[in-house]
């Protein structure tokens, strides 16, 4: 191999992907290869792809195109791999629509990365013409479970220290694929199986990277509080894990996303606030606030049960937050349907919400079903409303604060001033972004308290009081 080969990642999507993506650098990292931030200085240029939305999708497609001339005219040695959800759905397509992508790897596949780049560099070094390859082993008609959950193993111990984007912060997977089969959504078809990973492995990888620094952690899965594994005949839950996770000295912080809303028990929340390390922070989306919306998505929780939970949270855990996801403009979505899903948002006293146009998706039981028949028009006004709803609470919300002090982590640099003095950037337990002025960089990754001196929507803005 070119000793010198250098690689560049451009990731979309999801947190799953971000740590993919970590995980792929670091397996190139290992082999011998350099990461870079720029196309220009790479051999090896790769993808890491979402399907989640079409528009997700348009935008790889577009950069594919922008590369056929990097490909033939710039580097003709160079290696072009497209990963993540795209590779597992599009598959072939990808290679009919952009002929010059070399190898298309699936999200089961992220162990074959590293010697899949290799190969190629050495063929094409050697004046070789390499076949175009697909590696895609997430099959749910082909593969078995077992192999998928071994296959996975593989991945999560290739991290690197060296190579996260954030030396305090490190997301920590412990469940892959998704078993709900939402009808909207893809996500089930290429992310494979719901799968829990092994307690011992997760608790041996959160001990290494909070020996390496890092000082919180989020649990990250499709439906992180379905998380179960069956140990000695007993099966141990998130919250179990919870526990297990808060006896690691050096780790200060947990936090862990997406929920779903049937499985938010009272043992989790009573855990929640009951263990100083957990931050108060629950992301649980309700996509809609109908009933009738609900089933047609096959969500498997009426509108009222959706609220006893959201109550529940809040009796349970002081000064919590929620935050949710919405998608509006589904299949079929009248405008009293819409209304119900805007009374849910203002009901819900929201941190925030990340709200979504519906996207149809082919594959999916939505797509089979029923017909995208809400107008991109009616789609984005919609949106418009809701945000609209949603930003009110969240400045009211963000309002309360002023006064009050806060901890926070801080975790990087958000502005630099001409003086050369900093805007520095940290989040509450409850997961909003404080910043302040600071004369340089030392508090970053540090654990501070802050005293909230005004807000807007998304964020505080506080002053350093003390901390360490
Ligand atoms: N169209 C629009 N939004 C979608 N989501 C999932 N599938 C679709 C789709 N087909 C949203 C859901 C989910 C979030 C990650 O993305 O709100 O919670
Ligand atoms: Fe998609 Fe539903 Fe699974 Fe979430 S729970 S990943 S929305 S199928």
């Amino acid at each position: 191999m070119n000793p010198s080969s250098s690689f560049y990642i451009e990731t979309v999507g999801c947190q799953m992907n971000v740590l993919d993506s970590e995980i792929a650098a670091a397996s190139l990292v290992r082999a011998g290869l350099k990461q870079v931030d720029d196309t220009k200085q790479a051999d090896v240029i790769l993808f890491n792809t979402c399907s989640i939305r079409q528009h997700a999708e348009d935008k790889i497609y577009s950069a594919l195109g922008r590369l056929k001339h990097w490909k033939t005219d710039v580097k003709p040695s160079g290696v072009i791999g497209v990963m993540g959800c795209m590779a597992q759905k599009d598959q072939g397509l990808i290679f009919r629509r952009a002929p010059f992508v070399d190898f298309i790897l699936g999200p089961g596949s992220l162990d074959e990365l590293a010697k899949t780049v290799l190969r190629f560099i050495e063929e094409k070094n050697s004046g070789c013409a390499a076949e175009p390859v697909m590696l895609l082993g997430l099959n749910r008609c082909s593969n078995r479970n077992v192999d998928v959950a071994e296959s996975f193993r593989l991945f999560d111990p290739l991290r690197l220290s060296e190579v996260r984007p954030n030396p305090y912060q490190a997301m920590v997977r412990i469940m892959f694929g998704c078993d709900k089969f939402c009808t909207y959504c893809i996500v089930p078809s290429v992310r494979g199986p719901e799968q829990s990973r092994p307690p011992k492995d997760i608790i041996d990888e959160v001990k290494i990277l909070a020996g390496q620094g890092v000082k919180e952690i989020t649990l990250i899965g499709q439906t992180v509080n379905f998380y179960n594994y069956n140990e000695d005949g007993k099966t141990v839950h998130l919250t179990d894990l919870l526990y297990r996770l808060s006896e690691i000295d050096e780790l200060r912080r947990i936090r862990f996303v997406s929920n779903y809303p049937t499985g938010i028990t009272d043992d989790l929340l009573q855990a929640v606030r009951d263990l100083p390390k957990v931050m108060e922070h629950i992301h649980v989306p309700a996509q809609s606030g109908s009933d009738s919306v609900l089933k047609r998505m096959k969500r498997q929780y009426t509108l009222s049960e959706y609220k006893e939970m959201l109550d529940r949270i809040y009796e349970t855990i002081p000064n919590v937050s929620v935050t949710s996801d919405f998608i509006v403009g589904f299949c079929g979505e009248t405008d009293d349907e819409f209304e119900a899903t805007a009374d849910l948002v203002r009901y819900g006293r929201f941190k925030n919400s990340f709200i979504f146009k519906f996207s149809e998706r082919p594959g999916t039981k939505a797509a089979e079903l029923y017909t995208d028949d809400v107008s991109d028009e009616v789609k984005r006004l919609r949106n418009n409303a809701l945000l609209d709803i949603q930003n009110g609470t969240s400045l009211e919300l963000n309002r309360q604060f002023i006064g009050q002090m806060k901890t926070i982590l801080v975790e990087g640099v958000s502005k630099r001033y001409d003086d050369g003095t900093v805007q520095l950037s940290g989040r509450t337990p409850c997961d909003r972004i404080v910043v302040f002025d600071s004369p340089d960089e030392t508090p970053v990754g540090k654990i501070l308290d802050s005293v909230i001196e005004n807000a807007a929507p998304f964020t505080l803005f506080g002053d350093i009081k003390s901390g360490g």
